[in-house]
C-alpha cells in the first residue's frame, strides 16, 4: 500500500459556482455542497449545490442562446470546438490532478481520460462540417423531395462520476457540434473536473449560454424540472440502469429523445488456443481501469476448462503485483472506491461467493484506516447463482468462472439481461468472428480489453441502453430529420 498522505491542493482557478447564461453564480439557496476525496475521505472543496430555481434560470438560458446557436454555422461551430479541445489539451494536468483528487483514480490514468476526452472535442468539431441531407426522386416533374437535419434543440446532460471529463466530452461535443444548447447536471461526486471544462467551453469564446451547468445534490427534482418542461427536447445520461429505467419514465409526458448509456455485466471469455500473454495484459485494464469501476468492465472471467488453472495462476499474480494507494503518489495503478456503498458492494460481491463455494486467490477484504480501498482480488470457482454473475459489482474483482465448450461459453456469456460490452479471447479467426456475431451485446473487444474510442459507436443492447456515443451515431442523436416536399416547379 503506497502512501495515502499527498498534497491535494487543488488548482487555483477552478470554479465552484453554477453557470448559467455565461455568468458564475452561487445557488439561489446559497447551499453547497462538499467534494471529498475518496482515497483520504477529506473534504477538498464546497461547490454551489444548485436547487430546482437554478435549474429553470439554466434552462431559460439555454433555450434563448438555442434561438441564436442553431443558426450559426457549422464550420464557427467546429471552430469553437477546435478551440476547447486546444485548451484541454493546453490544461491537461490540472485537469488530470482534479480527476484523482475528486474521482481517486492514478494520474497516469487520469492524463489518459483527458487525452479520451478531448478526442470527442476532437472527432465532433470535424464531424461538426459533415451533417448532410438528401434529395430523394419524386413520382412527378413538378415536385422536389429533400431530407435535411437540424440540431434537436435543448439539451440535458446527466453524467456519471466515473470518468468525469469524458463522459461529458462525449455528449456535450456532439450536442454542441449539431447546433444544441446544453444544460449539463456532472455527478455530485465529482463537480469540480465538470466546472472547469465548462470554464475552458466559456474561454474557447462561444454565445452565452451554449452550455449551462447544475452542480447539486437534488438530482432526481433537477431531472424533473427540466424535463417537465416541453422546451427541453432531449435527455442524454450515463449511469444506473435504474435511473435510466426513471428517465424513460420521465420522458414520457414531453416525448423527450433519449440517449441512455446504463450499466454492463461484461463475460470476458477466454478460449483454450487464447495467447495468455496477450489476454491477461487485456484483462488487467479491462478489470482494473479506473478500479473496475467503468460500465464496461469485464465482471466474468469465463474461462475455458483445460487452460483454467494456468488462466488462474497468471491472473492471480498479476493482481497481487498491483500497487494499491493514493492515485496522487506515483506508480500507483489502483486508487480507492468512490465511496462507502460502492466499496460495501464489491465486499458483498466476495462475501456472497464465499458463502457459496468461491475461493480467494488473492486479496479479499478492505484496507484498514480512512479511505475506500478494497484489495485487487481473484476469486476462482465461481458459479452462476453468486451476485457477482449477475450484478454490476463496479470494483477490483476478477471472478473466475469454468466452461467446457464455445456453445457452453457462448451460453453463459450470454446468460444476463445486460448487453452493453463483452470480450472475447481466441487464435482463431473462425471462432472470433463465430463468438463476435452471438454474442449479444453493442461492443465485443475481440482479443483487445479496451475498445473505447471516440470514432466507434458505443452503446448497449437490452437493459445497458438505448442510443449510440461517439462515431457518427453520436451526431445523428442530437439531430432532427426534416422532410420537405417542394411543389409547384416548372419542370
Ligand atoms: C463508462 O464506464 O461508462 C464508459 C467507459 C468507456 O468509455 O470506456
Amino acid at each position: 500500500m503506497a502512501a495515502r498522505q499527498v498534497d491535494t491542493t487543488l488548482p487555483k482557478d477552478v470554479p465552484t459556482q453554477l453557470l448559467i447564461g455565461g455568468k458564475w453564480r452561487p445557488a439561489h439557496s446559497s447551499q453547497t455542497l462538499a467534494v471529498s476525496d475518496p482515497a483520504t475521505e477529506q473534504v477538498v472543496a464546497e461547490v454551489a449545490d444548485g436547487s430546482v430555481e437554478d435549474a429553470r434560470l439554466a434552462l431559460e438560458a439555454a433555450v434563448v442562446a438555442f434561438s441564436g446557436f442553431k443558426k450559426t454555422s457549422a464550420y464557427q461551430r467546429s471552430r469553437w470546438l477546435r478551440s476547447w479541445f486546444e485548451a484541454i489539451l493546453a490544461h491537461r494536468d490540472p485537469l488530470a490532478r482534479l480527476i484523482t483528487i475528486e474521482n481517486g483514480k492514478p494520474l497516469t490514468e487520469a492524463l489518459g481520460e483527458v487525452d479520451y476526452a478531448a478526442s470527442f472535442v476532437e472527432w465532433f468539431s470535424e464531424e461538426a462540417k459533415r451533417v448532410y441531407g438528401r434529395t430523394i426522386p419524386a413520382t412527378t416533374t413538378d415536385r422536389r423531395l429533400l431530407a435535411i437535419r437540424q440540431p434537436v434543440g435543448v439539451v440535458a446532460a446527466i453524467t456519471p462520476w466515473n470518468f468525469p471529463a469524458a463522459m461529458i466530452t462525449r455528449k456535450l461535443a456532439p450536442a454542441l457540434a449539431a447546433g444544441c444548447t446544453v444544460v449539463l447536471k456532472p455527478a455530485s461526486l465529482t463537480p469540480l473536473t465538470a466546472l472547469y471544462l465548462a470554464k475552458l467551453w466559456q474561454e474557447a469564446g462561444p454565445p452565452d449560454g451554449t452550455l449551462n451547468v447544475i452542480t447539486t445534490s437534488q438530482a432526481s427534482a433537477v431531472a424533473d424540472a427540466w424535463m417537465s418542461d416541453q422546451r427541453l427536447r432531449k435527455v442524454t445520461f450515463t449511469g444506473s440502469t435504474p435511473i435510466g429505467q426513471e428517465l424513460i419514465r420521465k420522458s414520457a409526458d414531453q416525448v423527450q429523445r433519449l440517449s441512455l448509456e446504463l450499466g454492463g455485466q461484461a463475460p470476458f471469455v477466454v478460449f483454450d488456443d487464447a495467447d495468455l500473454d496477450l489476454t491477461i495484459a487485456a484483462m488487467l485494464v479491462s478489470k482494473f481501469r479506473n478500479g473496475g469501476q467503468s460500465c464496461v468492465a469485464s465482471n466474468r472471467m469465463l474461462v475455458q476448462r483445460n487452460i483454467l488453472a494456468a488462466f488462474t495462476e497468471r491472473a492471480t499474480a498479476a493482481t497481487a503485483a498491483l500497487r494499491i494507494g493514493h492515485g496522487l503518489t506515483p506508480g500507483v495503478e489502483i486508487g480507492p472506491l468512490i465511496d462507502r456503498p460502492g466499496r460495501q458492494k464489491v465486499l458483498d460481491h466476495i462475501a456472497d461467493a464465499l458463502a457459496k463455494g468461491a475461493q480467494v486467490q488473492t486479496g479479499g477484504r478492505a484496507l484498514d484506516g480512512s479511505g475506500f480501498f478494497v484489495q485487487p482480488t481473484v476469486l476462482s470457482g465461481v458459479q452462476p447463482g453468486m451476485r457477482v454473475m449477475e450484478e454490476e459489482t463496479f470494483g477490483p474483482l476478477v471472478a473466475i468462472s469454468a466452461f467446457d465448450t464455445e456453445e457452453q461459453g457462448v451460453a453463459l456469456a450470454n446468460s444476463s439481461p445486460f448487453g452493453l460490452a463483452a470480450y472475447a479471447f481466441t487464435a482463431s479467426a473462425g471462432r472470433a468472428w463465430r463468438v463476435a456475431e452471438r454474442l449479444e451485446y453493442g461492443i465485443v473487444g475481440l482479443n483487445e480489453g479496451l475498445p473505447s474510442t471516440a470514432q466507434a459507436p458505443f452503446g448497449g443492447w437490452k437493459l445497458s441502453g438505448i442510443g449510440r456515443e461517439g462515431a457518427s451515431e453520436g451526431l445523428d442523436a442530437f439531430l432532427e430529420e426534416k422532410y420537405i416536399a417542394w411543389g409547384g416547379i416548372d419542370a
